[in-house]
């Protein structure tokens, strides 16, 4: 199969030197890219800003913010839209919903900033690919993570559903050893249909490998 996969946080500036981000490290979803690419698959990994070496046999693509991540997602896609054995999104990435409404050329006055700062949504990635995709003859698998503080398979449910996903990885980032900048993570698969599949702590090499097979499984048109 062909996977895209993305890793990592966005920045989304307000000027050269602020932005809103988060604290993903990429590590997990490096973790997805490495275990496809050992598995015999062609990788590309949309990797945002942070400090780790390419996994070997993976194509990397560098994006700074959710626009940037969209922009590098869709030419993946696209480049690989006719292939016989199927395609992959696994979007592992922490992408900012909200951005500063407008980001100044040059470094901002604290003198000029009012204490309030306005916010534009944007786009979702996953939603967007799924509507660009919907004609594709052969749709392809789209994978979203969750990482919550609260009830994470029933909000991952949600988002599976609302994003007509074939499956988004629920985490819960309050459990010791998961979610952000560490090597494990405590998973439950959540399905379209809407089975769970919880899985143990594990590390992160593991469970992508997990999802990896996943992916496989549901062939050349996951999603709904
Ligand atoms: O990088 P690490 O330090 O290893 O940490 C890994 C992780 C915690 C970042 C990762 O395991 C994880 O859970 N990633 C998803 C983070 C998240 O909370 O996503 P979300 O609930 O905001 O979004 C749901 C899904 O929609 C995600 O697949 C996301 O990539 C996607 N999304 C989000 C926003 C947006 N504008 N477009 C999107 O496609």
């Amino acid at each position: 199969m062909k996977f895209v996969v993305t890793a990592g946080p966005t920045r989304e500036h307000l000027d050269p030197v602020r932005f809103l981000s988060n604290p993903s490290t990429g590590k997990m979803g490096f973790a997805v890219a490495r275990a496809a690419a050992r598995a015999g698959h062609d990788v590309t990994l949309v990797a945002g800003p942070v400090a780790l070496a390419t996994p070997k046999g993976v194509a990397r693509v560098d994006a700074v913010s959710a626009r940037d991540v969209l922009a590098a997602v869709e030419a993946a896609l696209a480049a690989v839209k006719d292939a016989p054995d199927g395609v992959a999104l696994v979007m592992t990435a922490a992408v900012a919903d909200w951005r500063p409404a407008t980001c100044a050329a040059k470094k901002l006055k604290k003198s000029a900033m009012s204490g309030t700062l306005k916010l534009v949504r944007n786009p979702d990635v996953l939603k967007t690919v799924r509507a660009k995709t919907r004609t594709w003859k052969r749709k392809p698998v789209l994978v979203g993570f969750a990482a919550e503080t609260g009830e994470p398979t029933a909000e991952a449910a949600r988002k599976c559903r609302e994003k007509g996903l074939a499956m988004v990885v629920a985490n819960d980032v309050t459990q010791p050893g998961a979610g952000f900048g560490v090597d494990t993570n405590r998973v439950t698969f959540v399905l379209a249909d809407g089975t769970l599949e919880p899985l143990p702590l594990m590390t992160k090499d593991a469970v992508a490998r997990r999802i990896v097979e996943k992916c496989r499984t549901f062939g050349g048109g996951g999603g709904i």
